[in-house]
């Protein structure tokens, strides 16, 4: 199986009478790109990585050198699914030229086929120049983790006319500046459903609509890695007892010493 492209993903918008949903989720390590790869459109290297693996407060203290060593895991892991990385906090948001360093560093060092970035009408110029110079970008609107500190807190976006319109307005500016999709996070779902159809590029929702073009998770909510999750995750496992089980059973056998048994056990001839 051929790898997807940017430009098949984006096609996918119109493709067919079905328009079968894209389907998108999170993914750090070769292993589980491995895993996830067949089942997916496209994989992505989120900063969310942060919390999930580094058990750092948010977001925002995600490096560039952190993306590109878990990018190029996650395209060594995988040959079918569009591996998209996220650009991290502080790496893009001074100006396009800025963005173009992280954004070929990200290009040329992990072998992904495009970046994210959160924002909409204020990144409307860094994805145009990125884009032009041959950087697939996806966007991010609604709700933006990058901007916690500014947005107050986590919980979902456009409950007021004016934040709805200026949610609509960023999206339509992001695919305007040549953006190949979105992602649309914790927004109420009216405001998903009108971008959905007010853009002719793919929409991914996170908390957003079952009517939007795709949809997104991190994965390690999605199996059920964590006790709490936001109340758009649905835990399709619970790994998390899973491990705790194995360890569990791990544990006894070592401490009454029946570990390593005869089978795991080098033996003199
Ligand atoms: O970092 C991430 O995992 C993301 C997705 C939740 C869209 O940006
Ligand atoms: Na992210």
């Amino acid at each position: 199986m051929k790898r997807l492209t940017v430009p098949a993903i984006q096609r996918r918008k119109f493709e067919g009478k079905t328009k079968e949903p894209l389907v998108m989720l999170t993914a750090y390590t070769a292993r589980q790109a491995q895993l996830l790869d067949q089942h997916c459109d496209m994989l992505l290297v989120g900063d969310s990585l942060g919390q999930v693996i580094y058990g750092l407060p948010s977001t925002l203290q995600v490096t560039l050198d952190m993306m590109i060593a878990h990018g190029a895991a996650v395209v060594r892991g995988s040959y079918h699914s569009v591996v998209i990385v996220d650009m991290p906090f502080g790496a893009y948001e001074a100006s396009p030229q800025q963005a173009f360093s992280a954004a070929s560093r990200i290009m040329a060092e992990t072998g992904a086929a495009a970046v994210k970035l959160e924002g909409g009408q204020a990144m409307a110029d860094t994805i145009a120049f990125l884009t032009q110079r041959g950087i697939p970008v996806m966007a991010h609107v609604g709700l933006t983790p990058q901007a916690v500190n500014a947005l107050g807190g986590y919980g979902a976006r456009g409950r007021s006319q004016e934040e709805h319109a200026k949610i609509i307005a960023d999206g339509q500016a992001v695919a305007d500046a040549g953006a190949f999709a979105m992602v649309v996070e914790g927004v109420v779902e009216p405001i998903a459903i009108a971008l959905t159809q007010s853009v002719e590029i793919p929409v991914i929702g996170i908390g957003a609509s079952a009517q939007c073009d795709g949809q997104v998770l991190v994965t390690e909510d999605m199996l059920g890695m964590f006790e709490r999750v936001p109340r758009f995750v649905k835990k399709y496992g619970d790994i998390a007892g899973f491990i705790s089980d194995t360890a569990a059973k791990y544990a006894e056998e070592v401490r009454a010493r029946t570990f390593p048994g005869l089978e795991q056990t080098y033996q003199p001839k």
